[in-house]
């Protein structure tokens, strides 16, 4: 049995039944973490601790968008919202973490009890970009970037009080500040719980937005691979105008794909007519399709795919969907803390049969 069935089966139906709210659950685990790295030995004991049966092996050299990473796997945007336990989540065995997403200015997001975890490894997910603001974010990665010897990135948002109007000169703001501790950024503008965020997907909002962070990348030092962030529920002819986006400011890619809001969906997992977006296995299939349809379109840009990876199957067919690097956040909740290396040694071992 592999150490991530043992923790799904034990462990997790364990921490289920204590109660505790799940959000403030996953505040303690990212407090530990952030204890463990701080402390001497600690990072190496996270990961020794996390490692698969058989050892790690999850080790290669990936070149993509100009980048280097030790495997495909990369810890999907929300989990580390303020970037306070980059070290620790790299220990786990992640090629790359995504911190965020970030808004300019510091805000508390909706009411608390705003996460859920559904049957099947599936979560609702009501937070509303809770986020320290850009400047302590920047602080926090500022004290441990010693630690922190892979690729970061990180994800920029909106605050919920700012007009469509000043969005531009927000997420500028956001580059701007975080611009020395990210390799790579993602544009946020498809989470489901601020409303009216999707509106800035369409190209009259969206071309600001991208010449604000890439004006403030000139001014900082110079051009980082950038990223948009899609949503799985937009129509085909959205998804559209952001790749002819992308073309016309030569941006590396796209993000596919953020949460669902589905109604169907919602209903499926018992939670019909609640706020909010569904991650986990049910959306693998429709993200996947997403990520097909963005490559067959665009094959020229980089794409990391996410929604629903849960093995390396899942996880094996988004690369094949055109996928360059695989994000996850859901199974890392249901599955524990060796789940990105078993993941990225599965994949490489799938990687490497194709090739055979
Ligand atoms: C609790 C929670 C918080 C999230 N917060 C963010 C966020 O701040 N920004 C973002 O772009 N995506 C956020 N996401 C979406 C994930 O990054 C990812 O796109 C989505 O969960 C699908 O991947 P998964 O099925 O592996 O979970 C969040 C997801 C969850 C479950």
């Amino acid at each position: 049995m592999r150490k991530s069935e043992l923790y799904e089966k034990c462990i997790f139906p364990f921490i289920e039944n204590t109660h505790v709210d799940s959000e403030e659950a996953h505040n303690r685990v990212v407090g530990i973490l952030q204890f463990l790295q701080s402390i001497p030995g600690g990072l190496s004991l996270l990961s020794v601790l996390s490692q698969p049966w058989g050892g790690k092996d999850n080790k290669e050299e990936i070149q993509v968008f100009g980048l280097s990473f030790k495997n495909h796997i990369v810890l999907a945007e929300g989990f580390d919202k303020n970037g306070i336990a980059v070290p620790a989540l790299l220990a786990l065995g992640f090629g790359s973490v995504i911190v965020g997403s970030v808004t300019e200015h510091q805000q508390d997001g909706n009411p608390l009890s705003r996460v859920k975890r559904l049957p099947g490894g599936n979560i609702l997910n009501q937070m509303g970009f809770p986020s320290d603001g850009a400047v302590q974010v920047a602080r926090n990665l500022e004290r441990t970037k010693k630690n922190i010897h892979e690729p970061v990135g990180i994800s920029l948002a909106l605050n919920r009080n700012r007009a469509h109007g000043e969005a531009a000169a927000s997420y500028g703001k956001v580059q701007q500040t975080l611009y020395p501790y990210g390799e790579y950024f993602v544009i946020n503008a498809s989470s489901p719980n601020t409303q009216g965020l999707w509106k800035l997907q369409q190209p009259i909002y969206m071309r600001p937005i991208i010449e604000s962070c890439l004006n403030q990348m000139e001014q900082r030092g110079g051009r980082k691979p950038l990223f948009i962030k899609v949503s799985p529920d937009s129509s085909w002819e959205e998804v559209d105008g952001i790749l002819k986006l992308c073309d016309e400011f030569n941006l590396t890619g796209i993000v596919a794909t953020n949460t669902t809001t589905d109604a169907c969906r919602k209903s499926q997992l018992g939670v019909a007519g609640e706020e909010g977006g569904i991650s986990g296995p049910v959306l693998h299939f429709w993200s996947t399709e997403v990520i097909r349809a963005i490559h067959t379109q665009s094959p020229h840009l980089a794409i990391i795919g996410m929604g629903g990876v849960n093995s390396g199957e899942t996880a094996k067919e988004k690369m094949d969907a055109g996928a360059s690097l695989i994000g996850i956040y859901s199974s890392l909740i249901f599955k524990g803390p060796s789940f990105p290396s078993e993941l990225a040694r599965d994949l490489k071992e799938r990687i490497r049969n194709d090739r055979i």
